[in-house]
């Protein structure tokens, strides 16, 4: 494991890149600035390592406008509807930072503070700690709210990511990343030839504003059913209602979950290279994003464009607008008790295709 400076911040804070790597020559580069995975660099069928992480060299990047490259995301990933949300009859407002609703956290969510870090090192893993203490009120969120993300990268090729959360007032939390994979490599094209496989039976329709109508709707018959591995552009483009509110893919699903612990989400192969992508979760959803809107004015590592659906992202979360929608998986938390999430990604490869 080794550390550098990344950058200054405005206010003159420093910010640091460490860079884990496991016996085989998987590595991946994260910075204390938003918790953002810099590059994630893993094996192709043929032995050959690619960074699959859409983002940025340097952290001028980060600070400018970006759809949330490799961020934490906090206090309360995906949407919140009309932007506020009750607790024992008290409401709490937060900015309107998507329409009407609020999106990922607010003006300046978890992806935009600098955590503290720390180091730690087992014997077939190497380990990133990362704290952030969230003062009462920020962002318009209830509680004191201590947070820890662990970065896990192990020898066995799988990066595990574990959240913890703590308030001292009732509060609501999801925590999720926002890393964009493109398993070609970054910036090599669009996604839509990865075959993807998503374990779920259901997924939350959408309104226009892309809040949950509270509908758990099967996915039979529909462009969302993923039970089987189909290319993510086999009906992108579909003539459906859900397809055009989120202009491909922008859905919450919901994960045909195996009793407690971690359970297989999804996994996606891209068939040339033939790198592949399994998540595991212990979350009960997870928004698949198709990147629909980037739109090629984006400029990331080395000198690529990142065209409309050149990444996408697997968030494992808790359903969208829960703290609207008392008929889903509850994302209070409360004094005394504790938040914890934890996510894994496992990096296999096949045979590549051509
Ligand atoms: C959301 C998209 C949003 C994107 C931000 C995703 O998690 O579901 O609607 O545009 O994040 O880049």
């Amino acid at each position: 494991m080794t550390v550098q400076e990344f950058g200054k911040l405005p206010n003159g804070e420093t910010v640091q890149l460490f860079t884990l790597r496991n016996k085989n020559g998987v590595e991946t580069a994260i910075t204390n600035y938003g918790g953002i995975i810099v590059t994630l660099k893993t094996f192709d069928g043929k032995g050959l390592l690619a960074d699959v992480a859409l983002g940025f060299e340097t952290l001028a990047g980060y600070l400018g406008k970006h759809p949330y490259f490799g961020a934490i995301i906090g206090r309360y990933g995906n949407r919140i509807g009309k932007a506020r949300f009750t607790i024992d009859g008290v409401t709490y407002t937060l900015a309107k930072n998507d329409g009407e609703n609020s999106l990922h956290g607010g003006n300046e969510g978890f992806d935009r503070k600098l955590w503290k870090a720390r180091t730690e090192s087992g014997p077939d893993s190497q380990t990133l700690v990362l704290s952030y203490t969230s003062p009462d009120g920020e962002e318009g969120y209830p509680g004191t709210l201590e947070t820890e993300v662990r970065y896990t990268l192990r020898d066995d090729d799988t990066f595990r990511i574990d959240y913890l959360a703590k308030t001292d007032k009732k509060t609501v939390v999801n925590l999720t990343n926002h890393t964009y994979f493109n398993l070609a490599g970054q910036g090599n094209g669009d996604i839509l030839n990865h075959e993807i496989q998503i374990n779920a039976s259901r997924f939350t329709p959408v309104d226009e504003g892309l809040i949950p109508t509270g509908e758990l709707r099967p996915v039979d018959g529909t462009p969302f059913d993923f039970r089987k591995p189909v290319r993510i552009g086999a009906r992108i483009d579909a003539d459906d209602e859900q397809i055009r509110r989120g202009r491909g893919y922008d859905h919450n699903f919901v994960l045909d979950r195996e009793g407690e612990g971690l359970s297989f989400a999804a996994r996606v192969t891209e068939p040339s290279t033939g790198r592949v992508l399994e998540v595991w979760t212990t979350e009960p959803g997870m928004q698949f994003y198709t990147g629909n809107f980037l739109d090629g004015t984006i400029t990331g590592k080395a000198g690529k464009v990142y065209p409309r659906r050149s990444g996408f992202c697997l968030e494992t979360q808790h359903f969208p607008d829960s703290p609207n929608q008392p008929s889903f998986p509850s994302t209070l938390l409360e004094p005394g008790k504790e938040y914890r999430s934890t996510t894994l990604w496992k990096f296999l490869t096949a045979q590549p295709r051509k």
